[in-house]
């Protein structure tokens, strides 16, 4: 006999994704908080990302005895318990000790992967030794010279990565105006696991000279390491376009979560343009304000192969280390399933255009 029904899992300290932010916030100093949670300029696209994903609602559909979901995937040959992926971040130690040693446990024990960020704490060698089934992908920026990519590409290729992501979003660091109202000084040696110094890395980033990157460069370094790569930071058709032209594995749309120019689109809103100018060509990824399950389905339902979270992650792991990432990871996966059948979807792949419409407030 049922005695009670529960609305939770009573074995969980967090139930909800509120409750891992709350207990984040708690954690963290305010000016790391700020450094995480903030966004470039007057937070204008930040906050565009979260509207534009409120901007659709879903089509759902009843009594088509739709087998429970399924929520596998595979992506660029790598096998996905859920279409969900890890968007790097650097930093990590400021939010937690482990950083992503942590992460990559979790990402791990979930059946996900993360991408690996060169400014993070801890070396790619260490992540892709401790967790092989999570470090998948390395992501590094088209920054600094080209010796600087090649060698981080190959340090990638030996520890066995499956591709790299390549950041073409930040030339120059965002104008991140919570940073400066707080005087916040980022200690750089939470972003040295991978370089002797932050210099290397952020040098040319904050000094703004740069040697222009192209995406003719950047196609002949990948070739010249061997390695795959994806295009992180696409924004428009015609970015598409070259990304797929010069040689790139897949697209990723993001705009650093609102953390790089402000004023740019929100991501959900230029998905579609994106996949149109892809013409299934290679897969599309997408990142920027996605908190629920409900929202990663409708970014699948719009043309996205997988959803790439990087704030709920941190959440999670300044919230409670490892089993602070597993709990957001396992709330969004029980989120996704219930919505699935909710929809009358059994799977990623029945997930299409005809699973959303625009909202009407
Ligand atoms: C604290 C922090 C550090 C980040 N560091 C990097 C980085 O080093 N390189 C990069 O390409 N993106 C970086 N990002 C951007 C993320 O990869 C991702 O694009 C963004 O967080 C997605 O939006 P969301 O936080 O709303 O999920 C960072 C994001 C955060 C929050």
């Amino acid at each position: 006999m049922v005695e009670a029904i529960t609305f939770h899992d009573a074995q969980s300290t967090f139930v909800t994704l509120g409750e891992i932010h709350a207990a984040a916030q708690r954690t963290l100093d305010s000016s790391v908080w700020d450094f995480l949670e903030g966004g470039a300029g007057a937070e204008w696209t930040l906050a565009a990302n979260r509207a534009a994903v409120d901007a659709w609602a879903f089509r759902p559909r009843v009594l088509r005895g739709t087998a429970p979901p399924d929520l596998s995937t595979t992506l660029l040959g790598v096998e996905l318990a859920m279409p969900v992926l890890v968007a790097p971040f650097g930093a990590d130690r400021l939010f937690h000790p482990e950083g992503h040693r942590a992460v990559t446990a979790a990402v791990q024990e979930a059946g996900i992967a993360s991408i690996v960020p060169e400014a993070g704490s801890f070396s790619l060698e260490t992540l892709a030794k401790e967790a092989p089934g999570a470090a998948r992908f390395f992501q590094l920026h088209a920054l600094g010279s080209d010796e600087m990519f090649l060698g981080l590409a190959g340090r990638a290729r030996d520890a066995g990565y499956a591709a790299l992501c390549v950041t073409v979003d930040s030339p120059v660091d965002g104008w991140r105006e919570r940073n400066k109202t707080n005087r916040f000084g980022l200690d750089t040696s939470a972003m040295e696991g991978n370089h002797d110094s932050a210099e290397e890395l952020f040098g040319p980033m904050l000094r703004n000279d740069e040697p222009v990157w192209t995406w003719a460069r950047l196609a002949a370094l990948a070739r010249r390491a061997g390695m795959p790569f994806l295009a992180k930071g696409v924004l428009v058709g015609e970015d598409a376009h070259e990304a797929v032209e010069a040689g790139a594995c897949a697209v990723y749309v993001s705009n650093h979560g609102g953390r790089q120019l402000d004023g740019a689109p929100a991501t959900l809103t230029q998905l579609p343009e994106i996949v149109r100018a892809v013409e299934g060509r290679v897969p599309v990824i997408i990142d920027g304000g996605f908190r629920r399950g409900t929202d990663i389905l409708k970014a699948l339902a719009l043309g996205a192969d997988a959803v790439t979270l990087g704030r709920p992650i941190a959440y999670g792991l300044a919230a409670g280390g490892r089993e602070g990432v597993a709990a957001v990871l396992d709330l969004l996966r029980r989120e996704m399933r219930a919505t699935m059948t909710l929809l009358g979807r059994a799977t990623v792949a029945d997930l299409g255009p005809t699973a959303v419409q625009k909202a009407e407030r």
